[in-house]
């Protein structure tokens, strides 16, 4: 059924007389160009089309009606013309339409984008460069280790005796009976030994693993740079010229050194280094225990038990060997209250480095 709006419009699309009635084209024309040129969208223009065009427009089923040439000729005629007329300004609103998206959907290559933020290495990962880069100066080779080690030379052929406390299961990572997560750097030692005949100057860093319970001072995982000099004539001098380079290039030129002894199963001596503090500068606050020093890390004159390890012959040649760890320089030189903060990876203290 037709509701009113449709019978109208029905209507409206007929205006010059119902079917067979002669068609006054010049007033259909007119409309016709009238309708094209009111149309204002594509749409529009499209329905022009439809109702002076379509199948059903007046002109249409005149044109079916007409019996004599004449009014045939002329009827086309005018189709033609209003074929031209709503195409022309079909193609006038197509181009409009296109000048408004290029203008509105407009991408400016130009305009800036979001700024992603650029990130840098983790600060462990600058001091081991730094670190690096000092001994490369030096002339030392950078080697790298097994993270995975037997115990044989994570612990055997470094002096660790069989009953040796850091030799337990509670406090070393066991893969089986021989094989560990190295709990230092030190097997390094070894194996650069048994690779090469002396002179040797080596460093070697990464990471080494212990059975900790993570807390402010102590993770499960961190890392140490492992240090090797080998050679005819090496003495103590040697090393303590060497590290207290490497604490002004880590800590500045205004730190002072301090050597005292120690104990480790693989160096004779065993020396630790201290730096003076960077709190109270060496006058003594809680930070240093009131004692102006803080220790950095172990170090001593290669046990020529170590040698005899690896073949090298003791009477000729002698050497210094250190191990400090990168947290600790980093916590010592930033005055980073938690070693865990360097595991959580916030951007907020990470980005401060
Ligand atoms: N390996 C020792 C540790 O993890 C550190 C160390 C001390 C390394 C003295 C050395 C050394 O090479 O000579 O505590």
């Amino acid at each position: 059924m037709r509701g009113p709006c449709e019978r109208t419009r029905a209507a409206r699309r007929r205006p010059f007389g119902n079917l067979g009635a002669p068609v006054d084209a010049q007033a259909l024309e007119n409309a016709a160009l009238r309708a094209a040129e009111a149309a204002a969208t594509v749409d529009a223009i499209e329905d022009v089309r439809v109702e002076f065009l379509g199948r059903k427009s007046e002109l249409k089923l005149a044109l079916r009606e007409v019996r004599d040439r004449e009014t045939g000729m002329a009827l086309n005629a005018l189709r033609e013309r209003l074929e031209g007329a709503i195409d022309a300004r079909q193609a006038e609103l197509e181009r409009a339409e296109l000048d408004r998206r290029l203008t509105e959907e407009r991408i400016d290559v130009t305009t800036p984008g979001a700024r992603i933020r650029r990130g840098h290495l983790h600060l462990i990962t600058q001091i081991r460069r730094e670190v690096e880069d000092v001994f490369l100066g030096l002339g030392y080779t950078v080697v790298d280790g097994r993270e995975v080690e037997t115990t044989r030379y994570n612990f055997d052929a470094l002096n660790f005796p069989p009953g040796h406390p850091t030799r337990s299961p509670l406090q070393t990572l066991f893969l089986d009976d021989d094989t560990v997560l190295r709990t230092e750097t030190s097997p390094s030692q070894i194996r650069t030994m048994e690779a090469e005949e002396p002179p040797v100057y080596i460093v070697s860093l990464g990471r080494v693993y212990r059975r900790d319970t993570p807390d402010a001072t102590h993770t499960p995982t961190f890392h140490q740079v492992e240090g090797l000099a080998v050679d005819e004539g090496i003495t103590v001098g040697d090393l303590m010229g060497t590290l207290d380079y490497l604490l002004r290039a880590l800590f500045g030129e205004t730190r002072k050194s301090r050597f005292v002894t120690h104990h480790f199963p693989f160096t004779e001596p065993s020396i630790e280094a201290l730096v003076s503090c960077h709190v109270c500068d060496g006058s003594g606050c809680p930070v240093c225990r009131h004692s102006g020093w803080i220790e950095v890390g172990g170090s001593g004159m290669v046990d020529p038990n170590l040698f005899g390890f690896v073949g090298y012959d003791a009477e000729r040649y002698t050497g210094f060997a250190f191990g400090w760890g990168l947290e600790r320089i980093a916590v010592l030189r930033h005055g980073i209250p938690d070693l865990r903060e360097l595991w959580r990876n916030d951007p907020r203290l990470l980005g401060q480095f």
